[in-house]
């Protein structure tokens, strides 16, 4: 069965009238050319590339004029381009293809993957462009690009929600066309669905962008690197009585949705035990909590860490609430709700 691409066909059609005229994008595309495009172009601004792409061209029309030139030679083409490095390894890698491909970029991911300073994307990008196979090509315009059409208001810079768009990029492929569709979510990335302000007045998939639909153009995608997630500390309270834990069930939108916990506030230290002490006061269970913790807890996800701190914790009496997100669970029945992440863990403690 043909699969659904349900983007490509107005990308396409979108490509073919404001798709750039770029030195790079000959009619019959050749992988060498597609390959130092895409080196050039990473962290760099396509009108910058111009003058650079052309010049190299000109010194080093093929792989094996670069293979054979001298490492001061392919460094001064490069100057004023930055990142040097980028430069070094296109030089050792096209080396690497004249002596051991016989002068013919790999024409598979495997293979191609192998040469120094070919990632995922640029690997992606020769495959489907010079090659026409049916590879993706995903960096930062594609994760934007996806993630506002999906409305993913996770971290696009987390591993696995790069792995979760990748598929869904993948998915969307057209078959035989994935070179003209990555190009063209390319400019789409670069000329309409921009960072800062999109322009989706002028955007062929607006009706159908869940960010858009739903007012987040702006805030999504969330790009946090692993220096500003924010942490936030979290007090736990393991309460028994008797053969009975006390659990709630977390809010049915948002993280870790209707899963179960523990009862937890923020803080740590003195103020994070006065503030689980009086949330659960407020639903009418008075504890008393252990002196020191029995355990703390770290939680990576994608766009927060939780710092748990962890005590046991006694009710005075089985009052309560048998309220809907609320109730008393046999510590030997722990396996029969699902637990919300981290908290899961937290059963093996005070059994
Ligand atoms: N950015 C990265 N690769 C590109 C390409 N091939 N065309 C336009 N912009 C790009």
């Amino acid at each position: 069965m043909e699969k659904e691409t349900k983007w490509a066909p107005v990308l396409l059609c979108w490509y073919a009238s404001h798709g750039r005229q770029l030195p790079w994008r000959t009619a019959v595309r050749d992988p060498y050319k597609v390959w130092v495009s895409e080196i050039m172009l990473q962290q760099t601004k396509v009108e910058a590339v111009r003058p650079y792409y052309e010049s190299w061209m000109d010194r080093f029309p093929t792989m094996e004029a670069l293979a054979s030139a001298s490492e001061d030679d392919v460094l001064r083409q490069w100057q004023g381009l930055g990142y040097y490095s980028r430069a070094r390894n296109l030089h050792t890698a096209v080396q690497e293809v004249e002596a051991s491909y016989g002068g013919v970029v790999p024409k598979n991911r495997k293979d191609i993957v192998k040469l120094k300073g070919v990632g995922d994307y640029t690997a992606g990008a020769i495959l489907s462009i010079a090659y026409g196979e049916d590879e993706a090509a995903v960096d930062g315009n594609v994760l934007r690009v996806f993630a506002r059409l999906y409305g993913i208001e996770e971290n696009i810079l987390s591993g696995p929600v790069k792995k979760h768009i990748t598929a869904l990029v993948t998915d969307q492929l057209p078959h035989g066309q994935a070179g003209p569709f990555n190009e063209a979510l390319m400019d789409f990335g670069a000329t309409v669905c921009i960072p800062k302000s999109p322009r989706c007045g002028e955007c062929p998939l607006a009706g159908d962008c869940t960010a858009h639909q739903e007012g987040k153009e702006k805030t999504i995608p969330l790009r946090l690197t692993k220096k500003n997630v924010p942490t936030e500390d979290i007090t736990v309270a393991i309460v028994s009585y008797g053969p009975y834990w006390l659990i709630h069930r977390r809010p049915a939108r948002g993280l870790l949705a209707s899963m179960w916990e523990f009862p937890n506030a923020s803080g740590c230290g003195e103020e994070g035990k006065r503030a689980v002490t009086a949330y659960l006061a407020s639903q009418g269970v008075t504890i008393s909590l252990g002196d020191t913790p029995v355990t703390t807890l770290k939680h990576v996800f994608s766009h927060k860490i939780w710092q748990m701190t962890v005590y046991e914790a006694w009710a005075g009496s089985k009052t309560l609430i048998e309220k809907e997100d609320w109730q008393w669970l046999r510590r030997d029945a722990y396996t029969t709700v699902p637990w919300a992440g981290p908290h899961g863990k937290l059963t093996a403690l005070s059994e």
